[in-house]
């Protein structure tokens, strides 16, 4: 199977041995402690299953900052994006070496991780304004990521975790919540050789099953891996729960038996476009997948990035032999009228805009929303019935 980023083996930084685990609780109940983001509880997460590896921890400053500049560490390693965690308030654990992290996101604010602290650090308006334009290509304050990476506060606390909690992620979504180890372990037992791995924070319609159908076809893989995003979202997005269900009913009618597996991964919509690509990427490798799809305005907002901007930062940012892992890069998936299927539309050049059945997303949520399922060209109607049945719920 394809090595994780970095190391020979995954580490992950959750506590996985039972007496650590109980111990670390308990001395975690007496060190200062502080909530945090909801962004750097998603990081704590993804460090705690492995994602993130070889991250030891929340990085410094010049870390976060050679990351957000040129997706290097100082140490010359490779990290796409930023790992911060930013506080707005240091009061209940200055001076302290030793703190636990606390979840935003669970009544009671279990712990989530401890760190031992090794800085803390102020964050300039200017380092704050150069690490977003840097990572988001914009300063937009309406850009969703944006907002939430600057309303976290000014303080950065970095240091080596060892986290003990998922957050709500495993109570909540306990089919489809897998670690990278758990999706490592699952491909070894399915006995998968190549696995294409499949990014999605929406339900996945005719052009997305299709274009993980061709993914799986032209790469020759033995499986496919769906793995949707389960932390928060934008406004207006779909809620995991109803992609989950929507997705799992769409395997289940239209997938071979055990080709493809349903997960998912603990971590806040960033909206970064290309360079969230760069980390999705990263962090399939760590789960061992030796394929990953990169289509058409992959993990954007907005008109914020070009079509295709999320695939030629592979090229443009990301040093060679960085990754191992491949990126399938698709075209827009439609389907033609003329072929009677979906195609990449570079594919067909004989067409024309009007050979494709193509929807707005505002034009498919206004059908649903009334009850109007959208053809069977665009929609598998079993995945249409349950999303019609959400906007609906909605009204009611
Ligand atoms: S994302 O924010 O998670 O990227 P989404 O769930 O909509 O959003 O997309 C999942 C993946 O499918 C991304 O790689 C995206 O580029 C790709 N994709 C979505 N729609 C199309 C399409 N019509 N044609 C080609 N690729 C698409």
């Amino acid at each position: 199977m394809i090595k994780p980023v970095g190391s020979e083996t995954l580490n992950p930084l959750f506590v996985y041995d039972t007496d650590a685990h109980h111990k670390l609780m308990h001395e975690a109940e007496s060190l200062p402690s502080v909530i945090i983001s909801s962004q750097a509880a998603g990081n704590a997460v993804m460090m705690g299953a492995g994602y993130f590896n070889p991250l030891k921890g929340f990085m410094n400053l010049a870390d976060a900052a050679g990351a957000a500049e040129k997706l290097t560490l100082t140490d010359g390693s490779f990290f796409p994006v930023p790992v911060l965690c930013l506080l707005d308030n240091i009061d209940a654990i200055s001076g302290a070496s030793r703190i636990a992290l606390r979840d935003p996101n669970m009544e009671g604010n279990p712990v989530l991780a401890v760190m031992d602290v090794e800085a803390i650090e102020e964050v300039s308006d200017e380092q704050m304004a150069q690490m977003t334009q840097q990572v988001y290509r914009t300063d937009d304050s309406n850009h969703p990521g944006v907002n939430t990476f600057n309303n976290q506060g000014r303080f950065a606390i970095s240091g080596p975790i060892q986290v003990l909690h998922f957050s709500y992620f495993q109570d909540d979504f306990p089919d489809t919540f897998r670690t990278a180890v758990e999706i490592r372990n699952e491909i070894t037992e399915h006995g998968w050789k190549k696995v294409v791995a499949f990014q999605t924070r929406n339900p996945m319609h005719l052009a997305h099953e299709e274009l993980c159908h061709m993914a799986m076809d032209r790469l020759e893989c033995d499986g496919l891996v769906i793995h949707m995003l389960l932390g928060k979202l934008k406004k207006g997005d779909i809620p995991a729960p109803v992609r989950d269900a929507s997705i799992r009913k769409m395997v289940e009618l239209y997938f071979p038996p055990n080709s493809a597996m349903i997960t998912g991964y603990g971590f806040d919509m960033l909206y970064a476009g290309p360079r969230e690509a760069v980390l999705h990427a990263y962090f399939r490798q760590n789960m061992g997948a030796t394929y990953f799809i990169v289509g058409r305005d992959h993990a954007g907002v907005g008109d914020y990035y070009g079509a295709f901007d999320a695939q030629s930062v592979f090229e443009e940012m990301v040093p060679k032999g960085a990754l191992d892992i491949e990126i399938f890069m698709a075209d827009h998936t439609a389907y033609s009228k003329k072929l009677n299927k979906v195609v990449m539309m570079r594919e067909a050049p004989d067409h024309s805009k009007e050979d494709f059945v193509l929807l707005s997303g505002t034009k498919v949520r206004e059908m649903l929303g009334k009850g109007i399922a959208p053809p069977k060209e665009f929609s598998r109607p079993e995945v249409a019935q349950i999303l019609m049945d959400y906007y609906q719920s909605l009204d009611s």
